[in-house]
């Protein structure tokens, strides 16, 4: 297998095969079936909302590339009259800048700097992606869903339940009136905007964007990820945020770090590192959220299983479809197809090494012959908590 391994991750350098999924289970007896937003992926990679999923061209490379799912960069809510109370996030800026970053930890990743935010076009231009999105979704190959930013208020004012309805009547209307999967983002710039000053307030929001966003839909059924951003505040704020999102279909885990001294939005292996510690926190908490999606700083497949160890069903990347061209190991391809290739058949970092290594080492069995992916959360045991004292656990790998 190791040496199939060597052998195909020199031959897919070029072109990666049709059915990779497919490719993969034949090969190695891996089953990479992975879930999002209650569909079954055939493999858990997919692209996380922004700047790379805004037009139809970058929807057709993706699906061509293999990609699992993909969602469309944040849109803004509006009210009939186009009112739109987060107006502010609707900033247009082209100017995005992929550089290297290196962590508290001092581990060198890259981050994107840039100073934008939502969707900055016409809600129309975006609905003719969603009907798009909604295309794709219907072929089978590829899940495609929107993303909104909805009013989000003070402590004591209500929702503004307009914007809530007429958003969100607009997006089932052109998802075609079958059931809407789509993404609320709680951004980084958010996170670093004085409305997210007050626990209590974001909790608030977590606990009653989800009733808001369903109701708003009347009688077309909703499956709703809130993506959580990572607030200012310390890990157990983030295991609160965890569980007070429980009535969400699914939960995207964490959006980017905010830096108030920079004034922008950062990735790389600090934002890796808090997040994988919060899901291991959580994981050895009361806390019992729905389903996860991972994000942040995911850039090997080792990465993509330390996160699915703690429980998330599939990954959405952003910044590692962004690095120069240079950085991949492949020599032909899209950036998606090339970040695929390293992801999934790397020798020693791919997600097919990783999970060969967990058999190796005991972690992980063959189900009817096969390593699934979908299993990695049970290689990971639950830490005792501290009134127990057993002895055993496994700790996730962080190397
Ligand atoms: C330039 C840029 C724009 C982004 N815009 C959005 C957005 O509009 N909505 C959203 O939910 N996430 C947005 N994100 C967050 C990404 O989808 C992703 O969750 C985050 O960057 C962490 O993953 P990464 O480390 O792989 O980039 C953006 C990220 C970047 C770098």
């Amino acid at each position: 297998m190791r040496a199939r391994l060597e052998r195909d991750f020199e031959r897919f350098k070029r072109e990666l095969p049709n059915d990779v999924a497919g490719y993969i289970r034949g090969a190695y007896r891996i089953d990479l079936t992975a879930r999002y937003l209650g569909r079954t992926l055939p493999h858990p990679i997919g692209k996380g909302s922004g700047q790379l999923s805004l037009s139809l061209e970058q929807l057709e490379t993706d699906w061509a590339a293999g990609l699992a799912f993909v969602v469309l960069k944040t849109v803004i809510a509006e009210d009939p009259a186009g009112e739109r109370s987060m107006g502010a996030w609707a900033v247009h800026e082209t100017r995005m800048k992929v550089e290297r970053r290196r962590s508290t930890s001092d581990r060198e990743g890259w981050t994107v700097t840039w100073k934008g935010r939502g969707w900055d076009r016409s809600f129309d231009e975006y609905l003719a992606l969603v009907r798009a999105a909604a295309d794709y979704t219907r072929s089978g190959e590829i899940v495609v869903v929107p993303s909104v930013k909805y009013h989000l208020p003070r402590l004591g004012e209500p929702f503004r339940t307009e914007e809530y309805r007429y958003t969100t009547e607009r997006l089932c209307q052109a998802w075609g009136g079958e059931e809407l999967p789509l993404e609320k983002d709680f951004s980084p710039t958010l996170a670093g905007n004085e409305l997210a000053d007050e626990r209590n307030q974001i909790l608030r929001w977590l606990r009653e964007v989800p009733g808001q966003v369903r109701a708003a839909a009347g009688s077309t059924p909703i499956r709703l990820a809130l993506k959580l951003m990572n607030a200012r505040f310390d890990d157990a704020f983030q295991l609160e945020m965890l569980e007070a999102a429980g009535s969400a279909d699914a939960l995207v885990v964490f959006n980017r770090l905010w830096d108030p001294d920079q004034g922008v939005a950062v990735g790389g292996f600090d934002l890796s590192e808090r997040n994988l510690r919060v899901l291991q926190a959580a994981r050895h908490s009361d806390v019992s959220p729905p389903p996860l999606i991972g994000t942040g700083n995911i850039s090997s497949g080792r990465l993509i299983v330390d996160y699915a160890r703690l429980g998330c069903q599939s990954v959405q990347l952003h910044t590692f479809f962004q690095l120069p061209l240079s950085e991949y190991p492949a020599t032909d391809g899209t950036r998606p197809q090339r970040a695929l290739h390293v992801l999934l058949f790397e020798p020693r970092d791919g997600l097919i090494a990783r999970m060969l290594d967990l058999e190796a080492d005991g972690l992980l069995e063959r189900r009817d012959g096969e390593l699934k992916f979908l299993d990695l959360p049970e290689t990971t045991c639950a830490l005792p908590r501290r009134d127990e004292g057993h002895e055993g656990h496994e700790e996730p790998s962080r190397s």
